[in-house]
Protein backbone atom coordinates (compact mmCIF):
# COMPACT_ATOMS: atom_id res chain seq x y z
CA UNK A 1 0.00 0.00 0.00
CA UNK A 2 1.25 3.51 -1.20
CA UNK A 3 0.29 6.09 1.64
CA UNK A 4 0.80 10.31 0.98
CA UNK A 5 0.04 12.79 2.94
CA UNK A 6 -0.97 15.71 0.30
CA UNK A 7 -1.03 19.28 1.48
CA UNK A 8 -3.25 21.15 -1.21
CA UNK A 9 -6.48 22.97 -1.93
CA UNK A 10 -8.48 19.44 -2.72
CA UNK A 11 -9.87 21.38 -6.09
CA UNK A 12 -6.27 21.22 -7.23
CA UNK A 13 -5.62 17.03 -7.18
CA UNK A 14 -5.37 15.50 -10.77
CA UNK A 15 -6.53 12.47 -9.21
CA UNK A 16 -9.01 10.00 -10.23
CA UNK A 17 -11.24 9.79 -7.16
CA UNK A 18 -11.51 12.74 -4.24
CA UNK A 19 -13.93 11.86 -1.27
CA UNK A 20 -14.92 14.41 0.32
CA UNK A 21 -15.87 13.64 4.20
CA UNK A 22 -19.22 15.92 4.96
CA UNK A 23 -21.33 16.36 8.11
CA UNK A 24 -25.04 15.74 8.30
CA UNK A 25 -26.84 19.49 6.82
CA UNK A 26 -29.41 20.51 8.64
CA UNK A 27 -30.70 22.92 5.87
CA UNK A 28 -30.33 21.45 2.10
CA UNK A 29 -27.85 23.88 1.64
CA UNK A 30 -24.25 23.46 -0.09
CA UNK A 31 -21.42 23.98 2.85
CA UNK A 32 -19.76 26.88 1.83
CA UNK A 33 -16.43 24.96 1.68
CA UNK A 34 -17.51 23.03 -1.43
CA UNK A 35 -18.22 26.45 -3.84
CA UNK A 36 -15.30 25.74 -5.66
CA UNK A 37 -15.89 22.23 -6.10
CA UNK A 38 -19.75 22.93 -7.03
CA UNK A 39 -18.67 25.18 -9.49
CA UNK A 40 -16.32 22.56 -11.13
CA UNK A 41 -19.41 20.59 -11.08
CA UNK A 42 -21.37 22.68 -13.11
CA UNK A 43 -23.72 23.09 -9.89
CA UNK A 44 -24.44 19.66 -9.29
CA UNK A 45 -23.19 19.49 -6.20
CA UNK A 46 -25.59 21.99 -4.89
CA UNK A 47 -28.36 20.76 -6.56
CA UNK A 48 -27.31 16.91 -4.77
CA UNK A 49 -28.18 18.54 -1.40
CA UNK A 50 -31.42 20.64 -2.68
CA UNK A 51 -33.07 18.53 -3.45
CA UNK A 52 -32.02 15.93 -0.55
CA UNK A 53 -29.82 13.21 -2.83
CA UNK A 54 -27.24 13.68 -0.45
CA UNK A 55 -27.52 15.64 3.23
CA UNK A 56 -24.40 14.15 5.36
CA UNK A 57 -25.90 11.92 6.89
CA UNK A 58 -23.63 8.42 8.12
CA UNK A 59 -22.14 6.10 5.61
CA UNK A 60 -24.41 8.31 2.38
CA UNK A 61 -22.42 8.53 -0.61
CA UNK A 62 -22.82 10.32 -3.96
CA UNK A 63 -20.15 10.14 -7.05
CA UNK A 64 -19.92 13.06 -9.62
CA UNK A 65 -17.77 13.44 -12.27
CA UNK A 66 -16.23 16.73 -12.69
CA UNK A 67 -14.29 18.83 -15.98
CA UNK A 68 -11.45 20.11 -15.96
CA UNK A 69 -7.68 19.18 -14.91
CA UNK A 70 -8.71 19.15 -10.50
CA UNK A 71 -9.95 15.13 -9.78
CA UNK A 72 -11.74 12.83 -11.84
CA UNK A 73 -14.35 12.14 -9.45
CA UNK A 74 -15.75 13.51 -6.36
CA UNK A 75 -16.85 11.42 -3.84
CA UNK A 76 -19.39 12.84 -1.27
CA UNK A 77 -19.05 10.90 1.88
CA UNK A 78 -21.83 11.43 4.91
CA UNK A 79 -19.92 11.91 8.51
CA UNK A 80 -23.43 12.16 10.24
CA UNK A 81 -24.36 14.41 12.84
CA UNK A 82 -21.80 17.33 13.17
CA UNK A 83 -22.63 17.49 16.89
CA UNK A 84 -21.32 13.59 17.44
CA UNK A 85 -18.44 14.81 14.76
CA UNK A 86 -15.47 12.83 16.78
CA UNK A 87 -11.82 10.59 15.76
CA UNK A 88 -14.31 7.75 14.87
CA UNK A 89 -17.46 8.92 12.88
CA UNK A 90 -14.23 10.35 10.69
CA UNK A 91 -12.50 7.27 10.29
CA UNK A 92 -15.91 5.32 9.64
CA UNK A 93 -16.04 8.33 6.64
CA UNK A 94 -12.79 7.22 5.52
CA UNK A 95 -13.60 3.32 5.58
CA UNK A 96 -16.64 4.00 3.36
CA UNK A 97 -14.75 5.95 1.11
CA UNK A 98 -11.93 3.57 0.46
CA UNK A 99 -14.65 0.71 -0.10
CA UNK A 100 -16.46 2.70 -2.42
CA UNK A 101 -12.94 2.83 -3.97
CA UNK A 102 -12.52 -0.40 -4.37
CA UNK A 103 -15.93 -1.01 -5.67
CA UNK A 104 -15.25 1.57 -8.45
CA UNK A 105 -12.02 0.22 -9.54
CA UNK A 106 -10.19 3.14 -9.52
CA UNK A 107 -7.15 1.92 -7.52
CA UNK A 108 -6.33 5.13 -5.38
CA UNK A 109 -8.30 7.09 -3.51
CA UNK A 110 -7.62 10.35 -1.49
CA UNK A 111 -9.79 11.64 1.27
CA UNK A 112 -10.35 14.90 2.63
CA UNK A 113 -12.27 17.35 4.79
CA UNK A 114 -12.02 21.05 4.82
CA UNK A 115 -11.18 22.15 8.60
CA UNK A 116 -14.63 24.39 8.84
CA UNK A 117 -16.53 20.79 8.22
CA UNK A 118 -14.22 18.81 11.04
CA UNK A 119 -15.68 20.26 14.66
CA UNK A 120 -13.15 20.13 16.98
CA UNK A 121 -10.93 17.32 15.38
CA UNK A 122 -7.66 19.24 14.81
CA UNK A 123 -5.52 18.37 11.75
CA UNK A 124 -2.81 15.43 13.81
CA UNK A 125 -6.36 13.20 14.88
CA UNK A 126 -7.90 13.93 11.05
CA UNK A 127 -4.71 12.91 9.23
CA UNK A 128 -4.58 9.67 11.60
CA UNK A 129 -7.89 8.43 11.50
CA UNK A 130 -8.11 8.91 7.67
CA UNK A 131 -5.23 6.54 6.99
CA UNK A 132 -6.62 3.95 9.33
CA UNK A 133 -9.73 4.56 7.71
CA UNK A 134 -9.04 4.31 4.19
CA UNK A 135 -6.84 0.96 4.75
CA UNK A 136 -9.34 -0.49 7.10
CA UNK A 137 -11.88 -0.06 3.74
CA UNK A 138 -9.45 -0.55 1.41
CA UNK A 139 -8.21 -3.71 2.80
CA UNK A 140 -8.44 -6.84 0.78
CA UNK A 141 -7.04 -10.07 0.67
CA UNK A 142 -6.63 -12.23 -2.67
CA UNK A 143 -3.59 -14.26 -2.41
CA UNK A 144 -5.19 -17.32 -2.52
CA UNK A 145 -7.16 -16.98 -5.78
CA UNK A 146 -5.65 -17.44 -8.88
CA UNK A 147 -4.68 -13.84 -10.87
CA UNK A 148 -8.03 -12.71 -12.41
CA UNK A 149 -7.89 -9.93 -15.06
CA UNK A 150 -11.22 -9.03 -15.38
CA UNK A 151 -11.27 -8.16 -11.65
CA UNK A 152 -11.07 -4.54 -10.73
CA UNK A 153 -8.16 -3.02 -9.05
CA UNK A 154 -7.32 -3.70 -5.44
CA UNK A 155 -7.13 0.17 -4.04
CA UNK A 156 -3.44 0.20 -3.49
CA UNK A 157 -2.69 3.99 -3.11
CA UNK A 158 -4.41 6.21 -0.25
CA UNK A 159 -3.87 10.12 -0.13
CA UNK A 160 -4.78 12.18 3.18
CA UNK A 161 -5.51 15.89 1.91
CA UNK A 162 -5.04 18.73 4.61
CA UNK A 163 -4.46 22.40 3.88
CA UNK A 164 -0.90 24.28 3.10
CA UNK A 165 -0.94 25.50 6.78
CA UNK A 166 -2.13 21.71 8.18
CA UNK A 167 0.90 20.56 6.80
CA UNK A 168 2.97 20.21 9.78
CA UNK A 169 0.29 18.97 12.40
CA UNK A 170 -1.21 16.51 10.07
CA UNK A 171 2.34 14.92 9.52
CA UNK A 172 2.65 13.88 13.48
CA UNK A 173 -1.07 12.35 12.83
CA UNK A 174 -0.10 10.69 9.36
CA UNK A 175 2.75 9.04 10.56
CA UNK A 176 0.33 7.48 13.74
CA UNK A 177 -2.09 6.65 11.30
CA UNK A 178 0.21 4.75 8.44
CA UNK A 179 1.88 2.60 11.33
CA UNK A 180 -1.08 1.41 12.89
CA UNK A 181 -3.33 1.11 9.70
CA UNK A 182 -0.18 -1.44 8.65
CA UNK A 183 0.33 -3.06 12.05
CA UNK A 184 -3.92 -4.15 11.92
CA UNK A 185 -3.24 -5.05 8.31
CA UNK A 186 -0.57 -7.37 9.30
CA UNK A 187 -3.29 -8.72 12.02
CA UNK A 188 -5.97 -8.95 9.23
CA UNK A 189 -4.40 -10.74 6.90
CA UNK A 190 -3.00 -13.28 9.70
CA UNK A 191 -6.77 -13.80 10.70
CA UNK A 192 -7.35 -14.56 7.20
CA UNK A 193 -4.85 -17.26 6.04
CA UNK A 194 -6.40 -20.48 6.66
CA UNK A 195 -5.47 -22.59 9.88
CA UNK A 196 -3.16 -25.18 7.31
CA UNK A 197 -0.99 -22.01 6.45
CA UNK A 198 -1.21 -20.34 9.52
CA UNK A 199 -0.14 -22.80 12.24
CA UNK A 200 1.55 -21.92 15.39
CA UNK A 201 4.99 -22.30 13.36
CA UNK A 202 3.48 -19.65 11.02
CA UNK A 203 3.21 -17.36 13.81
CA UNK A 204 6.90 -17.85 15.50
CA UNK A 205 7.87 -17.66 12.11
CA UNK A 206 5.85 -13.81 11.57
CA UNK A 207 7.25 -13.19 15.41
CA UNK A 208 10.81 -13.66 14.00
CA UNK A 209 10.38 -11.56 10.36
CA UNK A 210 9.33 -8.53 12.97
CA UNK A 211 12.12 -9.54 15.27
CA UNK A 212 14.51 -8.84 11.85
CA UNK A 213 12.74 -6.03 10.71
CA UNK A 214 12.86 -4.16 14.00
CA UNK A 215 15.83 -5.50 16.18
CA UNK A 216 12.90 -6.88 18.85
CA UNK A 217 14.41 -9.79 20.51
CA UNK A 218 12.04 -13.13 19.85
CA UNK A 219 11.96 -16.17 21.51
CA UNK A 220 10.07 -19.43 20.62
CA UNK A 221 9.56 -22.44 22.51
CA UNK A 222 8.97 -25.26 20.96
CA UNK A 223 7.27 -28.63 22.58
CA UNK A 224 10.34 -29.92 24.19
CA UNK A 225 10.90 -26.53 26.00
CA UNK A 226 7.41 -26.26 26.90
CA UNK A 227 7.75 -29.63 28.60
CA UNK A 228 11.28 -27.98 30.47
CA UNK A 229 8.87 -24.99 31.02
CA UNK A 230 6.30 -26.94 32.67
CA UNK A 231 3.53 -25.57 30.48
CA UNK A 232 1.36 -28.57 31.32
CA UNK A 233 -2.18 -26.20 30.43
CA UNK A 234 -1.04 -25.61 26.48
CA UNK A 235 0.38 -28.93 26.17
CA UNK A 236 -3.01 -30.28 27.18
CA UNK A 237 -4.35 -28.21 24.48
CA UNK A 238 -1.98 -29.81 22.19
CA UNK A 239 -2.08 -33.26 23.21
CA UNK A 240 -4.62 -34.33 20.08
CA UNK A 241 -2.57 -32.57 17.96
CA UNK A 242 -0.58 -33.61 14.43
CA UNK A 243 1.23 -30.16 14.66
CA UNK A 244 3.61 -28.59 16.75
CA UNK A 245 2.51 -26.27 19.42
CA UNK A 246 4.82 -22.75 19.99
CA UNK A 247 5.09 -20.31 22.44
CA UNK A 248 6.42 -16.63 21.58
CA UNK A 249 7.89 -13.68 23.47
CA UNK A 250 8.51 -10.67 21.15
CA UNK A 251 10.35 -7.95 23.49
CA UNK A 252 10.62 -4.23 22.45
CA UNK A 253 13.02 -2.61 24.78
CA UNK A 254 12.40 1.57 24.19
CA UNK A 255 13.40 2.50 27.64
CA UNK A 256 15.87 1.65 29.46
CA UNK A 257 14.95 -1.16 32.30
CA UNK A 258 11.63 0.53 33.02
CA UNK A 259 8.80 -2.62 33.83
CA UNK A 260 7.07 -3.49 30.74
CA UNK A 261 3.86 -3.56 29.63
CA UNK A 262 3.08 -6.76 28.02
CA UNK A 263 0.13 -8.09 25.37
CA UNK A 264 -0.77 -11.56 25.42
CA UNK A 265 -2.77 -13.05 22.45
CA UNK A 266 -4.91 -16.38 22.29
CA UNK A 267 -3.12 -18.33 19.57
CA UNK A 268 -5.44 -21.13 18.56
CA UNK A 269 -4.86 -21.67 14.85
CA UNK A 270 -8.30 -23.64 14.76
CA UNK A 271 -10.77 -24.57 17.38
CA UNK A 272 -12.59 -28.09 16.72
CA UNK A 273 -13.47 -28.13 20.43
CA UNK A 274 -11.53 -31.44 20.93
CA UNK A 275 -13.45 -34.21 21.97
CA UNK A 276 -16.30 -31.50 23.22
CA UNK A 277 -16.50 -31.09 19.28
CA UNK A 278 -18.19 -28.05 17.79
CA UNK A 279 -21.00 -28.58 15.66
CA UNK A 280 -20.44 -28.28 12.10
CA UNK A 281 -22.01 -25.07 11.12
CA UNK A 282 -19.64 -22.57 10.79
CA UNK A 283 -16.45 -23.78 12.66
CA UNK A 284 -14.84 -22.45 9.35
CA UNK A 285 -15.06 -19.64 11.38
CA UNK A 286 -12.78 -20.39 14.23
CA UNK A 287 -9.39 -20.19 12.25
CA UNK A 288 -10.35 -16.69 13.63
CA UNK A 289 -9.35 -18.01 17.34
CA UNK A 290 -6.02 -16.84 17.02
CA UNK A 291 -7.07 -13.04 16.68
CA UNK A 292 -6.11 -12.00 19.92
CA UNK A 293 -2.19 -13.16 18.60
CA UNK A 294 -3.10 -11.53 15.30
CA UNK A 295 -3.34 -8.54 16.97
CA UNK A 296 0.04 -8.51 19.55
CA UNK A 297 1.72 -8.97 16.26
CA UNK A 298 -0.12 -5.97 14.55
CA UNK A 299 0.84 -3.95 17.87
CA UNK A 300 4.43 -5.03 17.94
CA UNK A 301 4.66 -4.03 13.95
CA UNK A 302 3.52 -1.08 14.95
CA UNK A 303 5.74 -0.51 17.72
CA UNK A 304 8.35 -1.67 15.57
CA UNK A 305 7.32 1.47 13.24
CA UNK A 306 7.29 3.98 15.34
CA UNK A 307 9.47 3.29 18.28
CA UNK A 308 7.54 4.56 21.38
CA UNK A 309 9.30 5.12 24.84
CA UNK A 310 8.24 2.14 26.33
CA UNK A 311 9.13 -1.29 26.80
CA UNK A 312 6.45 -3.61 25.30
CA UNK A 313 6.58 -7.01 25.59
CA UNK A 314 4.49 -9.57 23.42
CA UNK A 315 3.64 -12.97 24.35
CA UNK A 316 1.78 -15.78 22.24
CA UNK A 317 0.84 -19.21 23.49
CA UNK A 318 -0.31 -21.06 19.98
CA UNK A 319 -1.37 -24.52 19.34
CA UNK A 320 -4.43 -25.64 17.83
CA UNK A 321 -7.47 -28.12 19.22
CA UNK A 322 -8.02 -30.68 17.95
CA UNK A 323 -9.58 -34.27 18.58
CA UNK A 324 -7.57 -37.97 18.18
CA UNK A 325 -6.81 -40.75 20.53
CA UNK A 326 -4.62 -38.74 22.08
CA UNK A 327 -6.70 -35.73 23.23
CA UNK A 328 -7.24 -34.31 26.53
CA UNK A 329 -10.68 -35.86 27.69
CA UNK A 330 -13.47 -34.54 29.58
CA UNK A 331 -12.56 -35.39 33.20
CA UNK A 332 -8.75 -35.09 32.78
CA UNK A 333 -6.86 -33.36 35.36
CA UNK A 334 -3.77 -31.44 34.16
CA UNK A 335 -0.95 -29.19 36.02
CA UNK A 336 -0.57 -25.46 34.83
CA UNK A 337 2.94 -23.50 34.77
CA UNK A 338 1.51 -21.16 37.72
CA UNK A 339 0.93 -24.47 39.81
CA UNK A 340 -2.70 -24.92 40.09
CA UNK A 341 -4.60 -28.48 38.94
CA UNK A 342 -7.24 -28.21 36.24
CA UNK A 343 -9.90 -30.12 36.11
CA UNK A 344 -10.89 -30.55 32.23
CA UNK A 345 -14.98 -30.61 32.16
CA UNK A 346 -14.86 -29.39 28.36
CA UNK A 347 -12.11 -29.46 26.27
CA UNK A 348 -13.66 -26.56 24.07
CA UNK A 349 -12.47 -23.88 27.33
CA UNK A 350 -9.12 -23.96 25.52
CA UNK A 351 -8.53 -21.03 25.35
CA UNK A 352 -8.07 -20.40 28.98
CA UNK A 353 -5.67 -22.99 29.35
CA UNK A 354 -3.65 -21.66 26.88
CA UNK A 355 -3.79 -18.11 28.49
CA UNK A 356 -3.62 -19.26 31.99
CA UNK A 357 0.01 -20.71 31.26
CA UNK A 358 0.99 -17.27 29.73
CA UNK A 359 -0.42 -15.35 32.45
CA UNK A 360 2.03 -17.29 34.60
CA UNK A 361 5.18 -17.40 32.39
CA UNK A 362 4.62 -13.49 32.01
CA UNK A 363 5.46 -12.78 35.64
CA UNK A 364 9.06 -13.18 34.83
CA UNK A 365 8.91 -9.68 33.09
CA UNK A 366 7.31 -7.88 36.32
CA UNK A 367 5.24 -6.03 33.85
CA UNK A 368 3.59 -2.69 34.94
CA UNK A 369 0.48 -3.74 33.03
CA UNK A 370 -0.31 -7.02 31.15
CA UNK A 371 -3.70 -6.72 28.25
CA UNK A 372 -5.14 -10.01 27.13
CA UNK A 373 -6.92 -10.59 23.82
CA UNK A 374 -8.67 -13.57 22.86
CA UNK A 375 -11.53 -14.61 21.40
CA UNK A 376 -12.19 -16.36 24.26
CA UNK A 377 -16.29 -17.34 24.77
CA UNK A 378 -18.96 -17.25 22.77
CA UNK A 379 -20.91 -15.62 25.42
CA UNK A 380 -19.17 -12.46 24.53
CA UNK A 381 -21.35 -12.15 21.27
CA UNK A 382 -24.69 -12.50 23.03
CA UNK A 383 -23.32 -9.49 25.74
CA UNK A 384 -22.26 -6.95 23.74
CA UNK A 385 -22.50 -8.22 20.25
CA UNK A 386 -20.28 -6.90 17.14
CA UNK A 387 -20.37 -3.66 18.54
CA UNK A 388 -17.85 -3.63 21.44
CA UNK A 389 -15.78 -5.88 23.54
CA UNK A 390 -16.34 -7.10 26.78
CA UNK A 391 -13.39 -6.04 29.30
CA UNK A 392 -12.74 -7.11 32.61
CA UNK A 393 -9.34 -6.92 34.79
CA UNK A 394 -8.31 -6.81 38.76
CA UNK A 395 -7.53 -2.92 38.49
CA UNK A 396 -10.42 -0.08 38.10
CA UNK A 397 -7.89 2.49 36.60
CA UNK A 398 -6.36 0.48 34.31
CA UNK A 399 -9.68 -1.12 33.18
CA UNK A 400 -10.73 2.73 32.59
CA UNK A 401 -7.48 3.38 30.86
CA UNK A 402 -7.73 0.85 27.99
CA UNK A 403 -10.98 1.78 28.03
CA UNK A 404 -10.71 5.10 26.97
CA UNK A 405 -7.75 3.83 24.41
CA UNK A 406 -10.43 1.64 22.88
CA UNK A 407 -12.34 4.76 22.27
CA UNK A 408 -9.71 6.75 20.83
CA UNK A 409 -9.51 3.38 18.26
CA UNK A 410 -12.22 3.34 17.57
CA UNK A 411 -12.24 -0.20 19.06
CA UNK A 412 -15.06 0.39 21.92
CA UNK A 413 -14.99 -1.95 24.98
CA UNK A 414 -17.70 -2.14 27.57
CA UNK A 415 -16.68 -3.32 31.57
CA UNK A 416 -18.66 -6.16 33.01
CA UNK A 417 -18.15 -6.83 37.07
CA UNK A 418 -15.74 -9.41 38.70
CA UNK A 419 -17.84 -9.76 41.27
CA UNK A 420 -16.73 -12.50 44.06
CA UNK A 421 -19.53 -15.08 43.28
CA UNK A 422 -18.30 -15.52 39.81
CA UNK A 423 -15.39 -16.69 40.84
CA UNK A 424 -17.21 -20.15 43.18
CA UNK A 425 -18.22 -21.14 39.73
CA UNK A 426 -14.93 -22.13 39.00
CA UNK A 427 -14.42 -24.42 42.41
CA UNK A 428 -13.24 -27.84 41.02
CA UNK A 429 -14.35 -30.68 43.51
CA UNK A 430 -11.24 -32.61 42.53
CA UNK A 431 -8.61 -29.91 41.44
CA UNK A 432 -7.78 -26.40 42.26
CA UNK A 433 -10.16 -25.05 39.46
CA UNK A 434 -12.40 -26.11 36.71
CA UNK A 435 -12.25 -24.83 32.79
CA UNK A 436 -15.78 -24.91 32.45
CA UNK A 437 -18.57 -23.14 34.79
CA UNK A 438 -21.43 -23.60 32.61
CA UNK A 439 -23.91 -20.97 30.52
CA UNK A 440 -24.71 -18.55 33.76
CA UNK A 441 -22.34 -15.27 32.83
CA UNK A 442 -19.81 -17.51 30.94
CA UNK A 443 -18.00 -14.09 29.59
CA UNK A 444 -17.33 -13.54 33.36
CA UNK A 445 -16.32 -16.60 34.40
CA UNK A 446 -13.91 -17.24 31.64
CA UNK A 447 -11.88 -13.85 32.89
CA UNK A 448 -12.09 -14.98 36.45
CA UNK A 449 -10.18 -18.37 35.33
CA UNK A 450 -7.75 -16.41 33.90
CA UNK A 451 -7.38 -13.80 37.22
CA UNK A 452 -6.75 -17.25 39.12
CA UNK A 453 -3.34 -17.60 37.15
CA UNK A 454 -3.03 -13.63 37.61
CA UNK A 455 -0.20 -13.00 40.36
CA UNK A 456 1.53 -9.59 41.37
CA UNK A 457 0.51 -7.23 38.30
CA UNK A 458 -2.51 -5.53 36.83
CA UNK A 459 -4.42 -7.00 34.51
CA UNK A 460 -7.21 -6.82 32.04
CA UNK A 461 -8.73 -9.06 29.69
CA UNK A 462 -10.58 -8.72 26.55
CA UNK A 463 -12.92 -10.55 24.77
CA UNK A 464 -12.85 -10.00 21.19
CA UNK A 465 -15.08 -13.09 20.25
CA UNK A 466 -17.35 -10.57 18.86
CA UNK A 467 -15.36 -7.89 17.66
CA UNK A 468 -12.19 -9.38 16.16
CA UNK A 469 -14.52 -10.44 12.99
CA UNK A 470 -17.58 -10.45 11.12
CA UNK A 471 -19.46 -12.59 9.50
CA UNK A 472 -21.58 -9.98 7.42
CA UNK A 473 -20.65 -6.21 5.71
CA UNK A 474 -21.04 -2.65 7.09
CA UNK A 475 -20.27 0.11 5.02
CA UNK A 476 -17.42 0.72 7.04
CA UNK A 477 -15.85 -3.09 6.87
CA UNK A 478 -16.42 -5.80 5.05
CA UNK A 479 -17.06 -9.15 6.00
CA UNK A 480 -14.02 -11.05 7.75
CA UNK A 481 -11.23 -10.67 9.72
CA UNK A 482 -11.32 -6.80 11.67
CA UNK A 483 -7.84 -7.09 13.16
CA UNK A 484 -9.25 -6.05 16.64
CA UNK A 485 -7.80 -5.04 19.04
CA UNK A 486 -4.46 -3.98 16.79
CA UNK A 487 -5.60 -0.14 17.30
CA UNK A 488 -6.48 -0.71 20.71
CA UNK A 489 -3.20 -1.61 21.67
CA UNK A 490 -1.27 1.03 19.50
CA UNK A 491 -2.96 3.99 21.25
CA UNK A 492 -2.50 2.14 24.73
CA UNK A 493 0.98 1.63 24.00
CA UNK A 494 1.13 5.58 22.70
CA UNK A 495 -0.82 6.77 25.28
CA UNK A 496 1.54 5.48 28.09
CA UNK A 497 4.39 6.47 25.94
CA UNK A 498 3.36 9.82 25.92
N1 LIG B 1 -13.07 -19.99 20.54
C1 LIG B 1 -14.23 -20.27 21.31
C2 LIG B 1 -15.08 -19.03 21.57
C3 LIG B 1 -15.79 -18.44 20.37
C4 LIG B 1 -17.04 -18.87 20.01
C5 LIG B 1 -15.20 -17.40 19.66
C6 LIG B 1 -17.68 -18.29 18.92
C7 LIG B 1 -15.84 -16.83 18.58
C8 LIG B 1 -17.09 -17.27 18.22
C9 LIG B 1 -13.82 -20.82 22.67
O1 LIG B 1 -12.67 -21.61 22.69
C10 LIG B 1 -14.93 -21.70 23.13
O2 LIG B 1 -15.17 -22.70 22.51
N2 LIG B 1 -15.57 -21.31 24.22
C11 LIG B 1 -16.66 -22.06 24.76
C12 LIG B 1 -16.50 -22.13 26.24
C13 LIG B 1 -17.40 -23.10 26.93
C14 LIG B 1 -17.07 -24.51 26.51
C15 LIG B 1 -17.27 -22.95 28.41
C16 LIG B 1 -17.96 -21.36 24.37
O3 LIG B 1 -17.98 -20.13 24.31
O4 LIG B 1 -18.93 -22.06 24.09
MN1 LIG C 1 -13.08 -23.62 22.22
ZN1 LIG D 1 -11.30 -21.20 21.21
Amino acid sequence: MNYELVASAPEALAVPLLALGVPKQANKALPEALAELDSRSGGILARLFANGDFGGGRDETSVVYLSGDGPQRLLLVGVGKAADMTRSSIRRAAAVAARRARALGTGAVAFAMPETLRGAVGAKDFAQVAVEGMAQGAWQCDELKAPNDEKKPPVSSLAVVVALDEQDEAAAGFEIGRAIAEGQSLARRLQFLPPNRCTPGFLAETAQQLGKQYGFKVTVLDKPAMETEGMGALLAVNQGSATEPRFMTIEYWGAGDAPPVALVGKGITFDTGGISIKPAAQMEEMKYDMSGAAAVLGAMDVVGRLKPKLNVVGVIPSTDNMPSGTAIRPADVVNSHFGKTIEIVNTDAEGRLVLADALSYVRRFKPVAVLDAATLTGAAISVTGHVATPIMGNDEALVEEVRKAGDRAGERCWPLPMFDEFREQNKSDIADVKNSAGRAAGTITAGWFLREFVDGFSWVHLDVAGTAYTDSDSPPLPKGPAGVPTRLFAEFILGRAG
